[in-house]
């Protein structure tokens, strides 16, 4: 099975509305739940395209979530990897 990919765009847009605390919260939950060596985890400024507005945004495998806040990356982590712990 392919690695599931999350990208986290690190434009200033992304980073300043909620990416920083984003990162913090995958790089819990994949550690938690012993994920870390399953997953790919890419911080990319190059998903800045015209959509800050609708920032932060995430990729996962390919599809884009936007006005992700960590209560929803948690809950998209959840879905991608159930949890272990
Ligand atoms: S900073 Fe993320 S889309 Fe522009």
């Amino acid at each position: 099975m392919a690695k599931p990919k999350i990208v986290i765009c690190l434009g200033s847009s992304c980073f300043a509305r909620g990416n920083e605390e984003n990162i913090r919260v995958v790089e819990a939950y994949l550690k938690e739940n012993s994920y870390e060596d399953d997953v790919d985890v890419e911080l990319s400024g190059t998903l800045c395209q015209g959509r800050c507005a609708e920032g932060p945004n995430v990729v996962i495998d390919g599809r884009l979530y936007s006005k992700v806040d960590p209560g929803v990356m948690l809950e998209l982590l959840r879905e991608l990897l159930p949890p272990r712990a």
